[in-house]
C-alpha cells in the first residue's frame, strides 16, 4: 500500500479507502455479515487505513458493520473513519437532506454508537441542503469539533460557491466529489479544492464498478439498486462509450500480464496530483486484495498519457 498526506489535516492516509454504501443494501449486497466483516479485515491487514461510511448508508447498518470490524480488530487507533451527516436514508429507497443543527447532533451521537467509537477523524457533509443556511449546520460541526467528537470536517457534493460560503464559518479541510476515468466533470473543481489545501477522497473510483469490466451488456438492475439511478455511464449514451474505453483497457491488460482492469482504472485516479485517496467500494476478500494489489505497481507517464488520451477519445464526444 502507498500513503498520502491527507490535505493539511496531518493524517496519512492509504492511497485507497474502503468504500461502504454497497453494505447491507441498496440493491447488490447479499453477502454474509461474516463475508463483509472479513472484507474490512482484509483491507486493514492489506494497508488500508481509511474506511468511508454513512449512516445514509442502509439507515447506519453500514456504520454498524464497520465498528464491529474494527473493534475485533482493535484496530481504531490505526484507521481513520470518514463518516457523514446532513443525509437520511427513509424508507429503504430515498434519501431526503437535512442539515439542521437538531439533525447533526442526532447523526453524529448515533454514529458514535454505531461505530462503537468515541470520536469521528472526518465528519463530511454528504450533500448541501439548501433549505437551511450554512451558518447554521457549520456552527452545529464547530461545536462538535469542540466537545472532541470529530476531529476534521469535509463536505461531499458541493460546488465551489457553497465551500467557499460555508468555509467561512468552519475550516473545510476535505472534499468528496466523484471522480473516475468515467466521471471528471468536476476535475477543475477538484484541483482548486487541493489547492485550497484539502484532503481530497474521489468516490465511483470504479464507476460504480463498470470499470472493473464486469459490465458489458446494458443493465437493467432492480428497482432498490441505485446504481442506474447514481451513475450515469450504467444508461446509454455513456454506456456505449465505456464501452470503447474498456476495450482500451482490455487491451492494455493483455499486454501487461492480464492485470485486472479495476488495477488500471485505480491506478489511473490514484495517479492524479491532486487526488489523495481513491474510495473504493468491495465486499469480499477476493475484490479488496485485488483492488489493493493496484497500489503495488504504478502506470509510467507514457502509459497515463495513452489512458488519457483513451478517455478523451471515446468520452469526450
Ligand atoms: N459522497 C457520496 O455522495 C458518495 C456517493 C457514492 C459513493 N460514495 C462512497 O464511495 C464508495 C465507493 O463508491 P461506489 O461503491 O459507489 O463505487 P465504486 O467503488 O466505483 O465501485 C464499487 C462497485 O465495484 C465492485 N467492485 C469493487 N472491486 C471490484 C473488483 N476488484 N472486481 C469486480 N468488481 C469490483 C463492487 O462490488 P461489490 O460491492 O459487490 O463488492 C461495487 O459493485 C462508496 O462505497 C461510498 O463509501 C460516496
Amino acid at each position: 500500500m502507498r500513503y498520502k498526506q491527507f490535505g493539511k489535516t496531518g493524517m496519512q492516509v492509504s492511497e485507497m479507502a474502503l468504500g461502504t454504501w454497497g453494505i447491507g443494501g441498496v440493491g447488490w449486497d447479499n453477502n454474509s455479515e461474516e463475508t463483509r466483516l472479513d472484507a474490512i479485515r482484509a483491507a486493514v491487514e492489506n494497508g488500508v487505513n481509511f474506511i468511508d461510511t454513512a449512516p445514509a448508508y442502509n439507515g447506519g447498518e453500514a456504520e454498524r458493520v464497520v465498528g464491529k470490524a474494527i473493534k475485533n480488530m482493535g484496530a481504531r487507533k490505526d484507521v481513520v473513519i470518514s463518516t457523514k451527516c446532513g443525509n437520511v436514508f427513509v424508507d429503504g429507497t430515498t434519501y431526503v437532506r437535512d442539515g439542521s443543527r437538531e439533525r447533526i447532533r442526532q447523526q453524529c451521537e448515533d454514529s458514535l454508537k454505531n461505530l462503537q467509537t468515541d470520536y469521528i477523524d472526518l465528519y463530511l457533509i454528504h450533500w448541501p441542503d439548501p433549505k437551511v443556511p450554512f451558518a447554521e449546520t457549520m456552527d452545529a460541526l464547530n461545536q462538535l469539533k469542540k466537545e472532541g467528537k470529530i476531529l476534521h470536517v469535509g463536505v461531499s457534493n458541493f460546488s465551489r460557491e457553497q465551500m467557499e460560503e460555508a468555509g467561512a464559518f468552519c475550516p473545510i479541510e476535505a472534499f468528496q466529489p466523484q471522480y473516475s476515468m468515467v466521471h471528471r466533470d468536476d476535475e477543475a473543481l477538484i484541483k482548486w479544492a487541493a489547492q485550497q489545501g484539502m484532503g481530497i477522497m474521489t468516490y465511483g473510483s470504479l464507476g460504480g464498478g463498470i470499470l472493473t469490466g464486469a459490465f458489458r451488456e446494458l443493465t437493467t438492475f432492480n428497482a432498490s439498486d441505485s446504481r442506474t439511478r447514481f451513475y450515469k455511464h450504467f444508461q446509454e449514451p455513456m454506456f456505449s462509450k465505456v464501452m470503447e474505453l474498456l476495450k482500451v483497457m482490455d487491451r492494455f491488460s493483455e499486454e501487461h500480464h492480464q492485470v485486472p482492469l479495476a488495477q488500471i482504472a485505480l491506478n489511473w485516479c490514484a495517479r492524479k496530483e491532486f487526488v489523495s485517496t481513491c474510495i473504493v467500494g468491495a465486499q469480499s476478500r477476493k475484490k479488496v486484495m485485488e483492488n489493493c494489489a493496484a497500489f503495488a505497481w504504478d502506470l509510467t507517464d507514457e502509459e497515463m498519457a495513452l489512458l488519457d488520451r483513451a478517455v478523451a477519445q471515446c468520452l469526450d464526444q
